[in-house]
């Protein structure tokens, strides 16, 4: 944490907000997967429909890359508080356990959907229906459980990180939680109107 001229800056707090700019775009690809996947009950549309196909590679690429910049920080962080106790290993609390052991797990569901997305397409063909499910649970489980471990390490009795500068206050802890989800929902959802009706558009000729 450091101080300048009255702002503070906390990595802790970047690292919130990274998070739950993923999670937002993980919601964007539930929705544009969903809809093909599920929806329509054909998955190829995320390759031949030109709307589908671009959100979902544009708002794929953005949770990757977010994903990536988050384990950056929570792998360094992991490894302080192995060797170094900075920060502090915390076995004993509920809030750590939660998010620290479940988030290796998440790991290695995020990366297989990233790996056979990329790579190997034919498998996304098969997988990425269940898979894509998948990756939208453990993207929101990272922001979940990390927002609420940030929270409750910025209280009076435990405080390891000034209140929140760009979160809102603890108060409204509920209202942060779902607002990636919100807007999300919002943004997927004017994506899929516009996919539609481009396939309507394509059925009536
Ligand atoms: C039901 C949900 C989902 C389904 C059915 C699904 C399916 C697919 C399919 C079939 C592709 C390949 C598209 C192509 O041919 O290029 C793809 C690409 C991709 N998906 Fe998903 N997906 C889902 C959810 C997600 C989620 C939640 C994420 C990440 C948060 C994600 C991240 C990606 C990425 C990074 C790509 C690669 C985009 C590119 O080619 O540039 N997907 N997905």
């Amino acid at each position: 944490m450091a101080t300048t001229g009255g702002i503070t800056y906390t990595v802790a707090e970047f690292n919130t907000i990274i998070t739950m700019l993923g999670c937002l775009c993980a919601t964007i690809q539930l929705l544009t997967g969903y809809y093909a996947a599920y929806k329509k009950k054909k998955i190829g549309l995320l390759r031949s429909n030109e709307v589908l196909f671009r959100a979902h590679r544009a708002f794929g690429g953005f949770a990757t890359t977010l994903y990536f910049l988050g384990l950056f920080a929570g792998l360094t962080g992991f490894i302080g508080a192995v060797f170094f106790n900075v920060p502090p290993f915390e076995g004993g609390s509920p809030s750590f356990n939660i998010h620290v052991w479940p988030s290796f797990a998440v790991m290695v569901v995020v990366i297989w959907k990233t790996y056979i997305s990329y790579f190997k397409k034919k498998s996304v063909y098969k997988k990425g229906k269940w898979l894509g499910i998948a990756t939208f649970i453990a993207w929101a489980f990272t922001w979940i459980s990390s927002a609420f471990s940030y929270y409750l390490r910025t209280t009076p009795d435990n405080p390891q990180h000034p209140p929140p500068t760009y979160l809102m206050p603890i108060e409204l802890l509920w209202l942060q939680l779902l607002w990636p989800f919100l807007w999300g929902f919002i943004i997927g959802l004017v994506i899929v109107r516009a996919a539609d009706k481009l396939e309507k558009k394509k059925e009536e000729r």
